[in-house]
């Protein structure tokens, strides 16, 4: 199977900052080596601060890393970085749009961007604005819409060009349930039937366990472990990974802390 991705021994170290460079310089990554098969959905997880938006970001080829390399479909995010842009496509809750237009001008100003033709680009933004569920909205400036409705606006703008790589920085974040399950199940609608290659962060074990293929765990700007959710849940269980279900509810979640007496003892004691 060929690869989306690979990673050699990427490093990218943020500079020392502030006044009289005060502020210590940062190790993001260190020495990431990966390879994502084309066509799957792979996960980076990772807490605050792992460096799974840096990684994301150089592999988008908008930021470069300090050392080290990576290649999206065999080109070099560094020397090749026009070709790996017409390539791809990148979401993030930390994106903007253009606050001053609408829904439907920002979406037909990227399409504009990507080359797409007025007729195609038409009927794309229609059809994905009717998925997201956001159509009623589409005259309505950006800067008036709620987090998770700009959220939906910059997956599209995500989907607009068809990537063959799709890089999704936390695409539920802000979302509400239905709207986050109903993304989760066009993700894999995505890697099936259009054969794209998604890589998406996220804190959310439950997200990439149901969406992944493999997936890295990240901590620290290194990797801790990759594998399968099945593979790397089995690990973590081990150590620190606990679920609950919970037979009867009240609709209050104070109720059931209140119910909660937990006698389990962990590796280093008791929680
Ligand atoms: N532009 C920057 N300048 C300096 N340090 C930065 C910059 N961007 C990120 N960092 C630092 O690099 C490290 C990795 O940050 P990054 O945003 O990649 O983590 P993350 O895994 O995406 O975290 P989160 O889950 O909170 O989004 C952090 O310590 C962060 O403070
Ligand atoms: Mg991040």
């Amino acid at each position: 199977m060929s690869l989306a991705v690979e990673t050699y021994n990427l490093t990218k170290i943020y500079p020392k900052r502030g006044v009289f460079n005060r502020s210590p310089s940062i190790t993001a990554l260190k020495n990431i080596n990966l390879k994502i098969k084309a066509g799957t959905i792979y996960g980076l997880l990772g807490p605050n601060g792992a460096g799974k938006t840096t990684l994301i970001h150089i592999l988008a080829a908008i930021l470069l890393p300090t050392s080290g390399t990576a290649e999206i479909f065999g080109h070099d995010v560094i020397r090749d970085s026009n070709r790996v842009k017409s390539l791809i496509n990148y979401c993030s809750g930390q994106g903007s749009l253009f606050w001053n237009l609408s829904v439907r001008e920002n979406l037909r100003y990227y399409s504009k961007l990507y080359g797409l033709r007025d007729v195609e680009s038409f009927e794309k933004i229609n059809t994905l604005l009717e998925f997201f569920e956001i159509e009623e909205r589409s005259n309505v400036k950006t800067a008036y819409l709620s987090s998770g409705l700009k959220q939906r606006v910059k997956l599209i703008k995500a989907l607009l060009n068809d990537p063959k790589l799709l890089l999704l920085d936390e695409p539920t974040l802000g979302l509400d349930v239905d709207m986050a399950k109903k993304i989760r199940a066009y993700i894999k609608q995505l890697s099936k039937e259009k054969e794209m290659t998604i890589v998406l962060t996220s804190h959310n074990m439950y997200e990439v366990d149901e969406l992944c293929d493999e997936l890295a765990l990240i901590d620290q700007g290194q990797i801790v472990s990759i594998g399968t959710p099945t593979t790397l849940k089995k690990s973590i269980s081990q150590l620190e990974s606990l679920e609950l279900t919970f037979s009867k509810y009240n609709g209050d979640p104070s109720s059931l802390l209140e119910d909660l007496v937990i006698r389990s003892t962990f590796r280093d004691g008791f929680l």
